[in-house]
This record gives C-alpha cells, sequence and structure tokens, in this order.
C-alpha cells in the first residue's frame, strides 16, 4: 500500500495523533493537509507527552519525512514555538520537515478578528479562538498572505495592504479594536519568515516526487468530518475541508487514489463547541466518561461533551470519504461504565433513519439505542473479551468495513492491530 489517510470520523478528538504516529513507522512522508493550530495531537511514549498542533505527527521517527501542505494555515509565531519545543524531544532539521510556499498565513488580525465575532456573535460557533476561519476567508478572497510572501518585504507589503486599511475601520468601528499598524505587521511576518525560510518548499513537486519514487505517504487528518466546512454540521464546523476530499485540495495526490482511507472514531463520542449532538449525556454516566477519559480540549482546555456511540453519524462519515477500516480509540474508558449503549439509528418525525445525512435535522433525531453488555477487559492479553467483541463486531456489521485497529490506553504500546496495513 502507497498511500494512506487517517482522518477523524467524528467531531474531531478521536486520537489521530496516535494512530498517525504508529503507521508513520511504516512510511515515508506524513502529510498535514488542512487546518492550522487548532488542532492538537497527542502522542504517549514510554509515558512521555507531546502534543503537535500543526507539526505532523509522524515527526517522532526519524526517518519519516513531515511535509506541511498548501492546504493548511499557518501561524508562524506558534509554529516557530512547537518547533523549539519538538526539537527538544526529536531530531527536527529542514531536512526532515517541509513547509508548503503556499500555505496560508494567519496574521494578528485573524486571530483578532475570530475572538472578536465569538464575543459578539449573535450566533456562537465555540471556535478555538486561533483565527482558522478568518485565516481561509482571506484565501477564499484572495488577499491572503502565503508563506512564501514572508520571504520577500516588497511583496509582503504588497500583499498585506490589500484590504488592511478595510480591516482597520471595520475591527476600530465595529469591534472597538485597533489592529497593528501595517509597518508592525509587516516587520513581525519579515522576521518570522527569516526564520521559516530554511523549511519552506514546493511541497506538491515534493510529494510527486517521492510518490513517483514508490515511497509510502501517510495522509494526517485534523479534526473530523463531521467538522468539514462542506459535508459536516454548519454552522458549527472548522473553515477547512477535514474529509478525505481535502487531501487532495490541501496536499495534491497527482494521478493516484488513495488505497486505505482510516477512519478514526472514539469508542464513544465527544464534541467541543457548539452544535448538535443527538448522542449527548447529560447524566452520571456523561460525567463518568468525561472524567475518566479526561475529556478537556489539547488546545483550549475546554471540557468536551460526551455521548454515547452514534453510528448514523459514522455511516455519513464512512460515505463522506470512502473510509476503508475504522481504527477505534480509546475503549479503557468504557471499561469502568456500568451500561453501554449505541445508537444503531434515529427516530425522525416518526421515521427510522440510518444514515445522518444532511438534510436531517440532527436537532430533531431521537437517538434509538442498543444496548450491550458491559466488558472489564484489562487489554493485556490482546484477546478481546466475549463482550467487548460484541461491541466491536457491532460497529464493523453496522458499518461495512472492518475495526483494523483498536486502542486501550494512551501509550503507543496500548494498542491492538487486526489488520497489517502493509
Ligand atoms: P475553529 O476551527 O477554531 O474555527 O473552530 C470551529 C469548530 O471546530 C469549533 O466547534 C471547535 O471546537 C472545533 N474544532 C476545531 N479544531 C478542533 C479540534 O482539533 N478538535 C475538536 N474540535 C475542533
Amino acid at each position: 500500500m502507497q498511500t494512506m489517510a487517517i482522518i477523524g470520523a467524528q467531531w474531531g478528538d478521536e486520537g489521530k495523533g496516535k494512530i498517525t504516529d504508529l503507521l508513520a513507522e511504516k512510511c515515508d512522508l506524513v502529510v498535514r493537509y488542512q487546518g492550522g493550530h487548532n488542532a492538537g495531537h497527542t502522542i504517549w511514549v514510554n509515558g512521555q507527552k507531546t502534543v503537535l498542533h500543526v507539526i505532523p505527527s509522524g515527526v517522532l521517527h526519524p526517518h519519516c519525512l513531515s511535509v506541511i501542505g498548501h492546504g493548511v494555515v499557518l501561524e508562524p509565531e506558534n509554529f516557530l514555538n512547537e518547533l523549539a519545543k519538538i526539537k527538544g524531544v526529536t531530531n527536527v532539521t529542514p531536512e526532515n520537515l517541509k513547509l508548503s510556499s503556499t500555505a496560508t498565513v494567519i496574521t494578528s488580525y485573524h486571530k483578532l478578528l475570530d475572538a472578536a465575532r465569538e464575543a459578539q456573535g449573535p450566533e456562537k460557533i465555540g471556535t478555538t479562538g486561533k483565527g482558522i476561519g478568518p485565516a481561509y476567508e482571506d484565501k477564499v478572497s484572495r488577499r491572503a498572505i502565503k508563506v512564501k510572501d514572508l520571504l520577500d518585504k516588497d511583496t509582503l507589503v504588497r500583499r498585506l495592504s490589500n484590504g488592511y486599511a478595510e480591516k482597520a475601520i471595520l475591527f476600530k468601528h465595529l469591534y472597538q479594536i485597533e489592529i497593528p499598524a501595517i509597518e508592525q505587521e509587516v516587520e513581525r511576518l519579515y522576521r518570522y519568515g527569516e526564520s521559516l525560510k530554511d523549511y519552506v518548499v514546493d511541497t506538491f513537486s515534493l510529494i510527486d516526487d517521492q510518490l513517483s519514487k514508490g515511497k509510502r505517504v501517510l495522509y494526517e487528518g485534523a479534526q473530523g468530518i463531521l467538522l468539514d466546512v462542506d459535508y459536516g454540521t454548519y454552522p458549527y464546523v472548522t473553515s477547512s475541508s477535514t474529509a478525505a476530499s481535502g487531501i487532495y485540495n490541501g496536499a495534491g495526490i497527482p494521478g493516484k487514489k488513495l488505497e486505505e482511507v482510516i477512519g478514526v472514531a472514539k469508542a464513544y463520542t465527544t464534541r467541543v463547541g457548539e452544535g448538535p449532538f443527538p448522542t449527548e449525556l447529560f447524566d452520571d454516566i456523561g460525567a463518568l466518561i468525561q472524567k475518566t477519559g479526561n475529556e478537556f480540549g489539547a488546545t483550549t482546555g475546554r471540557k468536551r461533551r460526551c455521548g454515547w456511540l452514534d453510528i448514523p453519524l459514522l455511516r455519513y462519515s464512512v460515505k463522506c470519504s470512502q473510509l476503508t477500516s475504522i481504527a477505534l480509540t480509546k475503549l479503557d474508558i468504557l471499561s469502568s461504565v456500568p451500561e453501554l449503549k449505541i445508537c444503531y439509528a434515529y427516530e425522525v418525525n416518526g421515521k427510522v433513519v440510518d444514515c445522518a445525512y444532511p438534510g436531517i435535522n440532527l436537532y430533531n433525531a431521537k437517538p434509538l439505542y442498543k444496548t450491550f453488555k458491559p466488558f472489564t477487559d484489562d487489554f493485556t492479553s490482546g484477546k478481546p473479551s466475549a463482550e467487548l467483541e460484541t461491541y466491536i463486531s457491532f460497529l464493523q456489521e453496522s458499518l461495512g468495513i472492518p475495526v483494523g485497529i483498536y486502542a486501550y490506553g494512551p501509550d503507543r504500546n496500548q494498542i491492538v492491530f487486526r489488520q497489517s496495513y502493509s
């Protein structure tokens, strides 16, 4: 298998970092293709925790080339801080980390605008406040700064001038905020450009070349399919293409199809921010899962909302991204839960619906549950108990694809492969 993708099958935070880190061992390149430092990918190796935001989760494998593709939005200061931290853990150099010259830059005013809109509403999204949406807006309106623009001062001044006056007026009169003077922002970004420049390349031709040499490429998604700007629960989504289609847009795999698309799903469901959540739990079991699962955002520290596993949503994710297998994570958290349920369908206006198609109003969807015997596996034998196998098999049969991996703890080794992915 030459091309593989790892994509969140829910609303993000499914444990993609851990699965990417594991499979990166078998790959030559790991490529991020969308999103920015709104992501928080956590990897534990021998009790040591590493949280990555925009640097690909293959970075702990020195043989692996880490690539930040053109579909990513990059906040230079954050990237450089992340780079400095990771250099204390592994050997990262411009030889093994590459940044697309055409990735979009997140500027100071993107962050300010994100925060101001969230504060003013009226419809709060619950964003991470990192400036992701406003940066993608500028990209689509053709006024964005690209990474390569940071490397030449005249170009930077020219590009930044587009719309700067408009933004200054908007901020002052609508949000009562002064944005930095353009000269100040130019100096700041140009300084960061100097530190970035050794990492900057044309990642499209790099990936194209590597594929033609038969190298194995792993595409690492951020967030989850249900947060995709087109497929997700709009407007409560992020501003990028988190589904498999984002790989074509944000990294480019010319002439190649994805051979394996692994959808990462938690054994239950979580969500941060606003938006519908049919199986959300407001009772003691929800509180138990939240506490035992340590369900706090890796980027913002916000409490995650928790609920049962939702098959109609996962069926939709399988269809959106042509998922070929599932990596099921955090099963250990459910082994402390006395009663288990999976939502197999919804009742919507008196009808039973088994897939969360976009035409369905999820606020109006009543989950229909199947109850499962609890499992109390300690997972060390590598063989699931009959109860756990029943839980996993129900998911496989409902989705029509295998659970190729299941994970039972944060560490790299706390995992069972049911498929080889070679
Ligand atoms: P934004 O991406 O910061 O614009 O936030 C938009 C929505 O996506 C909010 O509901 C966020 O909580 C959610 N979101 C963004 N990034 C992540 C992530 O990495 N994990 C989970 N949710 C996320």
